[in-house]
């Protein structure tokens, strides 16, 4: 422990020397990165080892990681049978074979009742199915049953087949060693002689144990209002989650959990959650059954939807993951969390720690050029920052948002000698480059446009719905999809480019593909995806160092399927500093704030024209990966002052920010008086507490803060960043004394915010 100890203190300064050193920015925050995450990992208490394990006796399937058991079995009807899904249970514990559910009336079926793994519209099945086929003779009926099964490692596949015809499903089970969370996915082969149609097709479904007063958590939210938690009872019938837009959404979050009655606080009580790695239309129905069970399916949206298989052709779901928590709604986070940065994002299990950015977006809009931009990096680079962004404006013929979307070449009004004097001049002044790209959309005022009127989605003679006076190209057409990779790949061969903020702001409208065979139209929905993860792919193998950032007018592209491709996200346009406190803490329930982009902004705000400090902004956004977007033009001596303070804070901070635990010790969802959050690092030498005030009422002090996850044997050195301790606040005391006794904090007024760390002292 000493030894992790002393070395996790001296990651502060490494950043420091290595700055000294002149290695690149990057190369640092990786080496940083890495050895937060490998102390963190040794420190913590080891893992359970993980196995997948077949009883041929019994039939039963058992997937044990981490602190998780997931059980299945072959009924004798040779279902594929739920049986357990929870804390893990002991390797001596055993299950009898399965037994289907008895019919509990003529009205509801055995097949209706019974928790199956999988299961295909047929036989009489009402409630939601895996799996919707249509033959060409008319037959619609399919019952799938266990065939089959192999692992490798701890991977696990159970091949299920129809009781006559030869349509067969691989589902694919993969648990992730360190958090538990399993991967589910299916994938149907067509292996008869005639074509079918896949009418719906789920990765999985999800069943939990019977319970009572079950509490459903989902993400709701739109435009500059993002991520905004609601719960509600789980009660008979179906609540469904889902996007028809052909992406994400910010309407709702493809992310879910349950908690099995309701809890007195975050980090307490039993919660199953899943979120689906997808970026395209979905649906997630949480349905409760006829004998109250609980049964989650979730995949590609079946509406508008079809897969036409010739014989021999196969189609694969996205996956569909699911845990499970024993420590509340804190503890799923800090799992996602987790799992994410071990094996979702790009570089993992030692992805990249995010560097400070400035981006003009705000300051300028539209307006960008050389000599301003070099005005604003230079002030970008005297408070610290690390990374200059130029964000929409620079190409074709961008004056405003009617014109230039696909003309993806420098404009040379704006910028006559091309970017290169502008990234020379960023570089010299020992910051990277990022450039915004919205490459899926086209102007119809543009040279794209006009050459390739027929590259957008669109149905032949019918109307071509314009929203922010752009069109969707159809990325499904491989056409367009090598056009869109060769454009960018040139961008990045020409210009020396570290970030690309990869935008997309508006979802279909007419999303037809006439160019192919109208059997093969709907697959638009699922073809468009697969491409565009396959230029993310292929982009970032050719250009390793390059990084992505999704944004989507906001957060409206953020999920477990882009977050493989992206190292970051922009969680909102709304960057109101006191809003963002809500929109964080509901974006963190289901990611990382290690990915969350977050920028300090001008006040008033354009958002809700309200007045905030420099300080409290700087707090807001310091609880994720830290951004200025505000015009430096307009800033006092005073206020580079502060900035260049805080961003050298948050450089001592960042590794516990975007890697540690973060336990919401009072959460801002529903315009709470107060929001406090706290993050521990991995091996818990430093805490990092923000605590923001809204507005004091009555005289009451603060609520004290009573800290969480610390090690209660170890001192720690408080040390405030921002704001003021009541007096009797000892300099060091132990972590039982910091988490039984607390910290006051002195906030009184209107939108006041105050920050501290707990650093593990070392003797
Ligand atoms: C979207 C993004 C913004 C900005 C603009 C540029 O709205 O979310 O951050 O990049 O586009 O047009």
């Amino acid at each position: 422990m000493y030894l992790s100890v002393r070395i996790s203190n001296a990651i502060a300064g490494l950043y420091k020397n290595f700055r000294r050193l002149r290695l690149n920015n990057r190369v640092a925050l990786l080496l940083i990165g890495m050895l937060g995450i490998s102390i963190g990992i040794t420190a913590q208490t080891p893992a359970q080892h993980s196995a997948v394990h077949f009883n041929a006796r019994t039939q039963i399937f058992r997937i044990d990681a981490a602190n998780i058991s997931y059980v299945f079995g072959v009924n004798e009807k040779k279902q594929l049978q739920m049986l357990y899904w929870g804390h893990r249970i002991s390797e001596a514990d055993n299950f009898p074979q399965p037994h289907s559910i008895k019919e509990p009336s003529s009205f509801d079926s055995s097949i209706n009742v019974t928790p199956q793994e999988f299961v295909a519209w047929g036989g009489g099945l009402y409630v939601e199915p895996d799996l919707k086929v249509t033959f060409p003779d008319g037959n619609r009926d399919l019952v799938l049953q266990y065939v089959s099964h192999s692992i490798k490692g701890d991977n696990l596949t159970v091949v299920l087949k129809d009781i006559s015809r030869n349509v067969f499903v691989d589902l694919q089970y993969q648990i992730d060693e360190k958090t538990g969370i399993l991967q589910r996915s299916a994938r149907v082969r067509n292996e008869t002689d005639a074509s079918i149609t896949v009418e719906q097709i789920a990765s999985a479904t999800w069943v939990l144990p019977r319970g009572t007063n079950d509490q459903l958590f989902y993400l709701t939210g739109r435009w500059a209002a993002e991520w905004q938690l609601k719960q509600q009872t789980i009660e008979p019938g179906k609540t469904v989650l889902e996007s028809r837009r052909g992406s994400t959404g910010a309407q709702n979050n493809p992310w879910f959990a349950i908690e099995r009655g309701q809890s007195k606080d975050q980090d307490h009580g039993d919660v199953w959650f899943g979120a689906l790695g997808w970026s395209g239309s979905w649906k997630i129905s949480v349905e409760q059954d006829q004998i109250r069970q609980i049964r989650v399916t979730g995949g590609p949206n079946n509406f508008d939807f079809s897969i036409h298989l010739l014989p021999g052709e196969k189609f694969q779901t996205p996956p569909f993951y699911g845990g499970y928590s024993d420590h509340g709604m804190g503890g799923v986070s800090r799992l996602l969390h987790r799992f994410e940065i071990g094996s979702i994002l790009p570089h993992a299990p030692y992805p990249i720690l995010r560097p400070v950015l400035y981006n003009s977006w705000e300051a300028t809009g539209f307006n960008v050029d050389e000599a301003g931009q070099e005005v604003l990096a230079e002030k970008a680079a005297s408070i610290g920052v690390e990374r200059f962004v130029v964000d929409d404006g620079w190409f074709g013929n961008r004056r405003d948002d009617h014109a230039g979307l696909g003309d993806w070449y420098v404009n040379k009004t704006k910028f006559p000698n091309g970017l290169k004097p502008l990234i020379d001049k960023v570089h010299s002044l020992g910051m990277d480059f990022g450039l915004w790209v919205e490459p899926e959309m086209v102007n119809p005022d543009s040279d794209l446009y006009s050459k390739h009127p027929d590259w957008i989605l669109h149905f032949t003679g019918r109307p071509q719905t314009q929203a922010r006076n752009q069109l969707v190209l159809n990325l499904a057409r491989q056409d367009v999809r090598d056009y869109v990779f060769h454009t960018l790949d040139d961008l990045l061969n020409k210009n020396n480019i570290a970030f690309l903020k990869w935008d997309y702001n508006r979802n279909w409208s007419e999303p037809g593909w006439p160019s192919v065979a109208p059997e093969n139209q709907k697959k638009v929905y699922t073809a468009y995806v697969q491409n565009f993860y396959s230029i993310l792919k292929e982009l970032r193998a050719k250009h390793p160092l390059v990084e992505i950032e999704s944004c989507s007018g906001g957060g409206s592209r953020v999920d477990l399927g882009v977050m493989h491709y992206t190292d970051e996200v922009w969680p909102s346009d709304n960057t109101d500093a006191f809003d963002r406190l809500q929109i964080q803490d509901g974006f963190s329930y289901a990611y990382s704030p290690g990915v969350m982009m977050s920028w300090v902004t001008d006040s008033p705000t354009w958002v809700n024209h309200r007045s905030l400090s420099l300080e409290y902004r700087f707090l807001s956004s310091m609880q994720g990966s830290l951004g200025i977007g505000a015009n430096l033009n307009r800033w006092t001596k005073e206020d580079f002052a502060t900035a260049k303070k805080m961003v050298a804070q948050y450089k001592q901070i960042r590794s516990t920010i975007q890697r540690g635990a973060l336990y919401r010790l009072i959460s801002p969802q529903n315009n709470s008086e107060y929001s406090v959050t706290e993050t521990v690092a991995e091996d818990r030498h430093q805490a990092v507490t923000f605590a923001f005030l809204h507005s004091s009422q009555m005289q009451y002090p603060f609520p004290r803060i009573h800290l969480r996850g610390l090690d209660p044997k170890m001192t720690y050195h408080l040390n405030v960043l921002e704001g003021k301790v009541s007096e009797e606040t000892p300099g060091s005391a132990s972590g039982t004394f910091w988490m039984n006794r607390g910290v006051d904090v002195d906030l009184q007024g209107d939108f006041q915010a105050a920050a501290f760390t707990l650093d593990e002292i070392n003797n």
